[in-house]
C-alpha cells in the first residue's frame, strides 16, 4: 500500500525530471489514484515563459488522459534544482483549482520539508470557498 512517505519520496525523485532552465527551481509531483497507481510530474519551462507548466498539472494531466479521476492524494516537492529540499513549498493558485475540479475539499496534499519530512493540508485548507463543477448546478 502506498503510504504518504513513499509518496513524498516519488515526488522528491520527481524533481530529477525538471526541466528548468530560467528559474533554477525543481518541482516535482507524485499523485495517487484511487486504484492505487501513481503519476509523477515536473515542472517544465519554456524560452516564453508563459507557456511553462507546473509538476502538479503534468501529473494530474497525465493521470487524467489515462482516464484516471479518483484521487486519494498528492505529494509535491520543491526547491532550487540540483539542491535537496529544504523548506515547505506551497502549489500555486492554478494548480489548486486543477486539483479542485476532481477532488474534494478532503484531499488531502503532502508538501515535503527537509530530509522526506512533510506536512498534511487539505485542498479545503489551501483553496477556501472555492469554485467547482458544484456551483454551476
Ligand atoms: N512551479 C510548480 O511546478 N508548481 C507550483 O505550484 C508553482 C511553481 C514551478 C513553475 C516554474 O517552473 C517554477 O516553479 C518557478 O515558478
Amino acid at each position: 500500500m502506498m503510504t504518504p512517505e513513499m509518496l513524498v519520496k516519488l515526488a522528491l525523485e520527481a524533481r530529477e525530471h525538471a526541466y528548468t532552465p530560467y528559474s533554477g527551481f525543481a518541482v516535482g509531483a507524485a499523485l495517487l489514484c484511487a486504484d492505487g497507481t501513481v503519476y509523477q510530474g515536473c515542472n517544465i519551462e519554456n524560452a516564453a515563459f508563459g507557456p511553462t507548466i507546473c509538476a502538479e498539472r503534468v501529473a494530474v494531466f497525465k493521470a487524467v488522459y489515462d482516464g484516471k479521476r479518483d484521487f486519494a492524494g498528492l505529494a509535491v516537492a520543491g526547491g532550487r534544482a540540483g539542491e535537496a529540499v529544504t523548506g515547505l513549498f506551497p502549489p500555486c493558485g492554478v494548480c489548486r483549482q486543477v486539483l479542485r475540479e476532481f477532488c474534494g475539499l478532503d484531499f488531502p496534499l503532502y508538501l515535503a520539508k527537509e530530509n522526506g519530512a512533510f506536512e498534511t493540508h487539505s485542498l479545503g485548507e489551501l483553496l477556501p470557498f472555492s469554485f467547482s463543477n458544484a456551483d454551476m448546478s
